[in-house]
């Protein structure tokens, strides 16, 4: 067995190891997957961090989905210091030319454009013959050319297509001029062996594959995408397509974090290196999760709750003896320090800011502020204060920020005798309202009375409850996931009051929902 107690670990010098282009697409794919919207703001805020953490490409959207993809592509390109800037575009010449409007402040602007090469994609999604997909690819890729440099051209369905196929789709896309050739496993099909061997052939099959950058892009599906994207290195890609916490369509993408550690941590065996901040990881972590309110598995490597929590009594032996007994990587090398601060209701703003520093947070002064603030009234209503307790207060707070409904007060009526009411006072683009109601059951009557105040249509698909730390004074955190048209955004609030929490998390919901009808492009068909 390799010994890996005499740290840093690895094969080869860093200098020496081969330069891999990460590829974040938290804020498309990751944002495409259900009930996972980010608002203009957080958008921002995400794409920020990404720069911050050493990102080389940030896939800021779909620019033709909808007005509200291309405006944060647009504004997120403008602000950008270091990264490239792609946009997502159809085959389609004014989904191109929409893209390359938004991504054109960039410092450095990339299209990215794909298009089905499978058989049963091009059959049934597309109808059309291989001969027509072949004539699409390169005026897609020429059309982009005459746009921008930088083009990236993606095989949708790549891993299912046929193989000779696939090489003259590759080789014509570069002789177009794209300069990044992607081969996603757009339905999570393939496994490590077989990816890796898919870039092999296609690499040494394709006469001018040596004028592009080959990329991984891998889901979830099986559980394979990250040993899938890992292998694909292997066969001779050199970027990573991959979203924060795995976010994406349908069982996710392959996790940033968790590509960038195993590089990282088993350079002996993975050669590479990335440009990623480590050390930023975990607050990324805590960003995306509080932004679209998907909660982070506890056992979810690198970045869950227990990635480095060790309970048991041999394996607290080892780690006081060693850590490198239990531990592979350090919780610092990901951004988590150890802190022995307990927080309480003496505790000051310094050690409140010192707290959230080593749970992975750094909020601006305002937003510090407004936590401070909220902590001081918790720890006033609960004995102890957890990490979790915070975590929740933290996240809730960059959720919210930018809110278009707040909740100024509430109060119900509950009991055995009903009907239940409930009374509520709203703030509504700046005006306030109060109104009362009844239900069946105070959580109806609390979701009737801000029905009350801000009519509308939409289905509760969930709501769920649970409790953030033990104890009958334990903060309740609610998830709501409210569906309008097909659309569904998710939400999360927690507060000692399981009625609060409940009102908060639907208003937060609607307050996502109602940007989402803003910014909805009804043209767009996203593909
Ligand atoms: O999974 C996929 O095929 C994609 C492409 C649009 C790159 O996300
Ligand atoms: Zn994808």
């Amino acid at each position: 067995m390799t010994d890996t107690s005499s740290a840093p670990v690895s094969g080869k010098p860093v200098s020496d190891r081969d330069r891999v282009v990460i590829f974040d697409t938290t804020l498309r794919d990751g944002e495409q997957c259900p009930g996972a919207s980010m608002t203009f703001e957080e958008k921002l805020e995400v794409a920020a961090l990404l720069d911050e953490m050493g990102v080389d490409v940030i896939e800021a959207g779909f620019p033709i989905a909808s007005i509200g993809d291309f405006e944060s592509v647009a504004e997120i390109a403008r602000r950008t210091k270091n990264a490239t800037i792609a946009g997502l575009s159809r085959a389609a010449l004014n989904d191109i030319d929409r893209c390359a409007e938004a991504v054109k402040h960039a410092k450095r602007g990339r299209i990215h454009t794909f298009l089905s090469t499978s058989p049963v994609h091009m059959k049934y999604k597309l109808q059309k013959q291989p001969h027509e997909v072949l004539e699409m690819v390169v005026a897609s890729v020429t059309r982009a050319r005459n746009h921008v440099e930088d083009v990236e051209w993606s095989s949708e369905d790549g891993t299912r297509t046929e193989i000779d196929f696939l090489c003259r789709c590759v080789e014509a896309a570069i002789k177009a001029g794209a300069t990044t050739i992607n081969i996603p496993d757009t339905v999570g099909y393939t496994t490590p062996a077989e990816y890796q061997a898919l870039f092999r052939t296609v690499i040494e099959r394709v006469p001018n594959s040596d004028k592009a950058i080959f990329s991984v892009h891998c889901h979830d599906d099986l559980g394979m995408a990250v040993a899938n994207s890992l292998a694909g290195l292997a066969g001779g890609a050199r970027q990573i397509e991959c979203t924060i916490n795995g976010i994406g369509e349908r069982a996710g993408n392959a996790a940033l974090e968790e590509v960038v550690m195993a590089i990282e941590t088993r350079s002996d065996v993975l050669p590479y290196r990335s440009g990623i901040n480590t050390k930023m990881l975990t607050r990324a972590s805590k960003l995306v999760s509080a932004v679209t309110s998907f909660p982070v598995q506890y056992n979810k490597a690198i970045v869950g709750r227990n990635a480095f929590a060790h309970e048991s009594g041999i394996h607290q032996d080892g780690m006081l003896k060693h850590t490198q007994t239990y531990e592979i990587m350090t919780p610092e090398s990901v951004g988590v320090s150890k802190t022995s601060l307990v927080m309480g209701k003496h505790s000051g703003r310094a050690a409140f800011r010192d707290k959230l520093k080593t749970m992975g947070y750094e909020l601006g002064e305002n937003a510090l502020n407004d936590a401070f603030t909220r902590f001081k009234d918790l720890a006033d209503r609960k004995k102890v204060v957890y990490d979790e307790d915070i975590e929740a207060l933290v996240d809730q707070g960059i959720a919210a920020a930018y809110d278009r409904i707040k909740l100024i007060s509430l109060s119900v009526i509950a009991g055995t005798r009903g009907p239940q009411r409930a009374t509520m006072r709203l703030e509504v683009d700046g005006q306030v309202k109060t109104e009362e109601a009844e239900g069946n059951g105070p959580v109806d009557a609390t979701f009737n009375a801000i029905k009350a105040l801000v009519p509308h249509q939409v289905k509760l698909d969930l709501y769920q409850v649970h409790a953030v730390t033990e104890g009958t004074d334990a903060q309740a955190e609610v998830s709501v996931r409210l569906e309008e048209n097909g659309k569904a955004v998710t939400a999360r609030a927690a507060d000692p009051d399981t009625l609060v929490a409940s009102a908060q998390a639907y208003i937060t919901a609607l307050n996502k929902l109602h940007m989402k009808r803003q910014t909805m492009n009804p043209q767009s068909a996203v593909g």
